[in-house]
């Protein structure tokens, strides 16, 4: 990841979406490294903190946020999607992240109760039909005055993606954070509970 810090996970082609690396896990990644998209609030800073990953894929930005130092980190992911779950087993191994499955809006198993300083979730807006169920699970799992942090990768006309959900999300119940344009093509948005 540069600055002395190397990070290898290992990736499948051909599985489910979740099985390989997108653009804003490295991006959210880099995000905590550098701060280099200048969020406020001490959002890039995670040391010490309790951080949640929803829809993790195959585990790089919970092994980073680890890395740099948080205190508890916990990735989860729809294990019913083919290929996740092995690989992000394998890739969390050894790092001090814990695994867990979690469909959003079903519970799943991660750990019960507001406890999370901060939940994120990186490339997860493509399916508009889940995003009630992305923000109400980040809610749950979030603890008062915590923060979710989301990071989209635009892929053309998808502005309008990030916009969208931060309506849904407000009207979930979240407050309104915040929003920043990456040095990259997509968007980091943040809310407060
Ligand atoms: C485009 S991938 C991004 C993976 C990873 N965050 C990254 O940026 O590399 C979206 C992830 O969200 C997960 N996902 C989609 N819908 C989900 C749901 N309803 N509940 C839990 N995870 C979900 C998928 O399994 C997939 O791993």
């Amino acid at each position: 990841m540069g600055g002395g810090v190397g990070l290898q996970v290992m990736e499948r082609f051909g599985d489910c979406l979740g099985a390989h690396v997108w653009d804003s896990s490295v991006m959210m990644s880099r995000l905590f490294r550098f701060g280099s998209v200048g969020v406020g609030g001490g959002l890039g800073d995670v040391r010490g903190k309790d951080v949640l990953e929803l829809g993790g894929g195959v585990g790089l930005t919970a092994v980073a946020v680890k890395g740099m130092g948080a205190r508890r980190v916990e990735v989860t992911e729809d294990f019913g999607k083919k290929g996740v779950e092995e690989i992000l087993i394998y890739n969390c191994q050894g790092t001090g992240v814990t695994v867990k499955h979690c469909r959003w809006g079903e519970g799943g198993e991660g750990e019960g109760g507001a406890c999370w300083d901060l939940v994120i979730a990186a490339d997860v807006l493509y399916d508009r039909g889940a995003w009630e169920n992305l923000a109400s699970e980040a809610l749950r799992k979030c603890k008062a005055g915590g923060t979710f942090l989301v990071g989209q990768k635009d892929r053309g006309g998808q502005r309008d993606v990030v916009e969208g959900f931060a309506q849904t999300a407000v009207g979930m119940g979240w407050t309104w954070g915040g929003r920043k344009r990456g040095g990259w093509e997509g968007d980091f948005v943040w809310f407060v509970k």
